[in-house]
């Protein structure tokens, strides 16, 4: 389902145009499709149908809580990787029995926290890190669960920086360890040893390093069953790509079920998923609006108002978004569509054929739905972006703009500092 569609020649997110949002509450600003949200929740949960995963949303890909809401309600858990993540997922409404906690540095305060809110489990990455969970339950008369997670030394073909399953990241025990990590944790008062987790990274194309990976940990999974009753789920974390590119194919949730479920169904474990740009990815646009138009020897500068405080994946990862002109254009420019940010990797997209804008049009980044608020800074002191979620006709602002005085609101007047 695409739920950014030109109708009259103007782009529209679900019934809602966007020139409108941008008028009404300016730019840049991201914009949501809770109807695109609901409909991969769903594509997924009936792609997964025969091994009824527990589907956990991963807050970090976009931690608004409309967004979370609209998960909870359709009965998802949650993957969280901080405190300030289960405080997030808890205030909107998330059940905490269906909250995973992972992460390689968790510290005591969030441990205690997520101990005390009873938590499914956490999924745990070194040894130290088990003593440590172990030692706060016991002080906190609980148990805690926990699932180690496993590094299976895959590698998913995606960029560096998002992959986690190579023996080279800093992600899980390596296969060998594992054994000795279960055995040591088996025997810690505080501990339940309650599966075993993998996330080998993030916009994985294609199937096969997730099969690869499920052939490592599923013997391992087959002799933790035996030693440990409370051993019973397999979680496999998140990672499914999305299209980015008109010519490129997602992976689709079907064709991600029929590799992996054979498999973990013949396992008997209970499973848990933790994806996170799947659901939301293309359900995001960051709208922006083009405010100089700069010819240099070498090629077009479209300068807008965002930048990589606002949408880091250019910079960080070269990532490609597509650029879409709001008011459809034919014609086109060979350029840069940067931002206003004082540094020469801010840039939006790089030498690419782009909508030939004028001073004054409106862009849509598509595609920003994942890891674009979420990754925004004030850097340049720019306040960050507002949000809006659209259903249908119907639209609500589920964040509102920072504000200037948001900048400095956790710093005192300098003019009373006294040392
Ligand atoms: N589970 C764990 C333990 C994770 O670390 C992640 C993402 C996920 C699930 C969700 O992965 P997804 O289904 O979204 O691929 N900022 C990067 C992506 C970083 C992913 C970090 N971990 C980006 O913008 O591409």
């Amino acid at each position: 389902m695409d739920a950014f569609t030109y109708r009259n020649g103007i782009l529209h997110v679900d019934d809602v145009p966007l020139n409108q949002l941008a008028d009404q509450y300016g730019t840049p600003l991201y914009v949501y499709s809770r109807s695109h949200l609901k409909a991969q929740f769903k594509a997924l949960v009936d792609a997964m149908a025969e091994v009824k995963p527990l589907i956990c949303y991963s807050v970090k890909a976009n931690s608004n809580g409309a967004v979370i809401r609209t998960f909870a309600d359709l009965g998802s858990g949650f993957d969280i990787v901080s405190g300030g993540e289960l405080f997030r997922a808890l205030r909107a409404g998330a059940d905490a029995g269906k909250i995973v906690f992972a992460g390689v540095g968790k510290t005591e305060d969030e441990i205690r926290y997520a101990i005390r809110e009873n938590i499914r489990f956490f999924t745990v990455e070194s040894e130290p890190e088990a003593m440590q969970i172990a030692r706060c339950a016991e002080s906190m008369g609980a148990r805690a669960r926990i699932a180690f997670r496993i590094n299976p030394d895959v590698d998913p073909k995606t960029h560096k920086y998002i992959s986690t399953g190579k023996k080279e990241n800093k992600f899980g025990l390596d296969m060998e360890r594992a054994q000795r990590a279960y055995a040591f944790a088996a025997t810690l008062p505080g501990i339940e040893i309650a599966g075993l987790h993998m996330h080998i990274g993030s916009q994985i194309l294609t199937v096969e390093p997730f099969v690869e990976a499920l052939d490592k940990v599923l013997p391992l999974c087959r002799q933790f069953q035996a030693l440990y009753p409370t051993f019973k789920t397999l979680d496999i974390g998140g990672g499914i790509g999305i299209q980015y590119k008109p010519d490129q194919a997602p992976l689709a949730a079907a064709a991600f079920a029929a590799a992996v479920v054979p498999a973990i169904k013949r396992s008997g474990l209970s499973i848990v998923m933790e994806p996170g740009r799947n659901l939301v990815g293309n359900a995001g646009v960051l709208l922006c609006r083009a405010h100089y138009i700069k010819e240099s020897p070498l090629k077009v500068f479209v300068i807008a108002d965002a930048g990589m405080n606002d949408l880091i994946r250019p910079s960080l990862y070269q990532a490609h978004h597509d650029i879409r002109a709001v008011r459809q254009i034919t014609g086109t420019l060979q350029g840069d569509l940067v931002g206003p940010i004082c540094e020469s990797g801010d840039f939006v997209a790089q030498d690419r054929v782009l909508p030939a804008v004028q001073a004054g049009d409106l862009l849509a980044v598509m595609s920003a739905g994942a890891y674009g608020f979420s990754m925004a800074s004030t850097y340049n002191s720019r306040p960050r972006p507002a949000e809006v979620m659209v259903e249908g006709k119907r639209l609500a602002l589920i964040r509102e703009r920072d504000t200037r005085e948001d900048l400095v609101a956790r710093e005192p007047d300098p003019a009373g500092i006294r040392f």
